[in-house]
């Protein structure tokens, strides 16, 4: 789900409060567009917030504000803003020198740690960013199958290259944002996910990959309907396409074996990041290891200067490690925690009659604005996504920080205090809606 590109504005009244985050924006809007790293960053209100530090569950912004942190940093912070293992590991690395652009040993644990929590990926090729291992992984199904065509979905996003950022809106089937090379999707295929007639309706021939999010969790929380991966995976596997599942957010987060562990229904090849690395930058193309013939053989090229940081790739075997040894414990807790969140809202929509609703997957919940249930992907359009950003808003004021287009992901950081508040905080922001 793509947010709206408004420009920010203040809420009346709240300046002072905000007063450092709303200095730290006028003076970064000289030199940054937008005064932000990543346009989404933009779109927070009351005032896209300058972060001081971060502490297990909770952030403190540049005025001293404290919040329940539910962005996860987009996702990646899976232990928290400060999970002790990962930041010993990296701090090791570190103070061996940088070894950038080396080789360390570090790297084929992780390859294996990988391996070990989803044995379909028998092989894994790292970069730093989940667009760079989406377009390496499009690379390997093309230059693999001999074929062009990749068949993505509607809604379902798998990052900013020009190779595949197109309908990531439920109003736009076109390239997501300006400046795109619209021939850089010619070989692209949009269909509705779910829709397994019009896939079979296609002629697969030239079809190279069929992509997709195994659990469409960024575009709002949408679990596969029953049976739906399976056949995907009949169909792919008959005509000799590959199946990539991006799990760049499923991965080690639904299931220490991802979406493809929870759903039981194994991709040849993964696209890994976020909770990968605990926080740090590190993502993943892996899977299996006739897919990855192409660089063994050195007809495809993986490239990458940052390509196994040392202090990022000893954090990430530190996060799973710490994911494999609590695993028992730390999944279910986290999925209560969310299910109680998703079910607090919906009580919350039926008591005071304000149309929001809440869907709910594994430690991710998605808040929706103007409408009283989502559903399905189609459903998307009739979401408010301006009122969204106005509950969003007002759940800032109250202390708690989801995305502001309402994903709220939930840490193993977070306590039972932290939800006590968290439902103080969306009873009165939901009520200021009504
Ligand atoms: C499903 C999915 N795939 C790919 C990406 C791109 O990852 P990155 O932001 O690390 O480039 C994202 C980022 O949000 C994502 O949610």
């Amino acid at each position: 789900m793509s947010t709206p590109s408004s420009p920010v504005a203040a809420t009346p009244g709240s300046s002072s409060r905000f007063a450092g985050s709303q200095a730290y924006q006028a003076r970064a809007q000289q030199v940054l567009p937008r005064g932000v790293s990543s346009s989404p960053r933009a779109t927070q209100r009351p005032v896209p917030l300058a972060i001081a530090r971060g502490e297990a569950a909770h952030v403190i912004d540049v005025d001293g504000n404290e919040y329940i942190d539910y962005s996860l940093g987009y996702g990646p912070l899976l232990l928290g803003h400060s999970p002790e293992p990962v930041l010993a590991a990296a701090e090791r690395e570190l103070r061996k020198g940088l070894r950038t652009g080396g080789i360390t040993p570090l790297e084929a644990e992780l390859g294996e740690r990988i391996a070990k929590a989803m044995p379909a990926c028998e092989m894994s090729a790292f970069v730093s960013s989940g667009t760079e291992a989406a377009q390496l992984a499009l690379r390997l199904a093309r230059a693999a199958t001999g074929r062009l065509t990749v068949v993505k979905f509607r809604c379902h996003y798998h990052g900013w290259s020009d190779a595949i950022h197109v309908a990531t809106d439920a109003a736009n089937d076109g390239p997501s944002t300006g400046g795109q090379d619209p021939d850089a999707l010619r070989h692209v295929v949009v269909l509705d996910w779910g829709d397994m007639a019009a896939l079979e309706a296609l002629d697969a021939s030239g079809v190279a990959a069929v992509i997709m999010e195994a659990a469409a969790v960024n575009a709002g929380c949408f679990a596969p309907a029953p049976g739906y991966l399976a056949r995907v995976r009949e169909w792919t596997t008959r005509h000799g396409v590959a199946l990539i599942f991006d799990e760049v957010i499923t991965g080690f987060r639904l299931a220490l074996g991802g979406a493809q562990g929870r759903f039981g229904v194994a991709p040849d090849l993964t696209v890994l990041g976020k909770a990968l690395g605990g926080g740090l930058p590190v993502s993943a193309v892996a899977g299996r290891r006739a897919l990855f013939e192409p660089i063994v053989r050195g007809t495809v090229s993986q490239r990458g200067t940052y390509n196994g940081f040392p202090p990022a790739i000893a954090g990430a075997v530190a996060c799973l490690d710490y994911l494999g040894t609590h695993a028992a414990t730390l999944y279910p807790r986290m999925e209560a925690y969310a299910t109680t969140l998703a079910a607090h809202v919906r009580t919350v929509a039926a008591r005071t009659g304000v149309a929001v609703a809440a869907n709910q997957l594994g430690p991710c919940v998605q808040l929706f604005a103007g409408v009283s249930a989502v559903p399905t992907l189609r459903d998307l359009a009739r979401v408010d996504k301006e009122r969204t950003l106005t509950l969003t808003a007002a759940l800032v004021e109250h202390g708690v920080a989801p995305l502001p287009r309402g994903m709220m992901y939930v840490s193993s950081a977070h306590t039972d205090a932290d939800l006590a508040r968290t439902l103080e905080a969306l009873t009165a922001a939901i009520g200021r809606l009504a």
